[in-house]
């Protein structure tokens, strides 16, 4: 059981950056977790320049940190996406990444081409915080994040938000919010 976690945050050791460690820690609950923590920030990827090549090829001309990730992607059976809102949606360094799956997107959409791993039920999972406390806190990221899991084949299979979160390490001060995650991630890898 291969997991992938993309943290988003450019903070380290931010909110989500401790939503997503507790996350993982419940996913070790079952031994064939593989877990790979992938730090978003640490990457250098350019953004989409919309040459078009990957409608053709599935392949983007650019080649740079994004060649890696596209593999894992692709191979992976859980794809746990942790990031803040960031202006109603996710940080920028996130959409980058989401942009250029525009190739995974032509991969499927267009030219057809089967993941190998397209038969097994994949599942992503969506971790996010927020500082202010409207009710359509989430709504933009959400819907983002949908289409970001469906372009690379993985099934939407849940999220956890928290509101009113703001400095670094807020969330540990939540009555709930950690051993919330730890069971969120133990009840999803027994679900695979
Ligand atoms: C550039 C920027 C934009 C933000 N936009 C929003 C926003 O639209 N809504 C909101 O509730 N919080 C917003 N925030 C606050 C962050 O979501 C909040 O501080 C969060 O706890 C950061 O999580 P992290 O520690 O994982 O980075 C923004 C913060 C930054 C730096």
């Amino acid at each position: 059981m291969y997991v992938l976690a993309l943290y988003g945050s450019p903070r380290r050791q931010g909110n989500t950056d401790i939503l997503m460690d507790e996350f993982l820690k419940g996913v070790s609950a079952n031994q064939s977790a593989q877990i790979e923590k992938v730090f978003i920030r640490n990457l250098k990827i350019s953004p989409c320049q919309e040459y078009n090549n990957c409608l053709k090829t599935g392949e983007c001309i650019i080649k740079d940190e994004m060649i890696v990730l596209y593999d894992k992607l692709s191979k992976a059976d859980l794809v746990v996406l942790s990031a803040p809102i960031f202006f109603y949606s996710v940080p920028a360094q996130v959409k980058i990444i989401i942009d250029r799956c525009q190739a995974l997107w032509a991969r499927k959409y267009i030219l057809k081409i089967q993941n190998p791993k397209s038969k097994i039920q994949r599942k992503g999972f969506f971790i996010s915080v927020g500082s202010t406390k409207g009710e359509n806190l989430f709504a933009g990221a959400t819907l983002t994040v949908k289409y970001f899991f469906k372009a690379i084949n993985v099934d939407y299979a849940g999220n956890i938000f928290y509101k009113n979160i703001d400095t670094k390490g807020a969330i540990r001060k939540h009555p709930t919010a950690l051993k919330d995650m730890f069971q969120a991630g133990k009840n999803l890898i027994s679900k695979l």
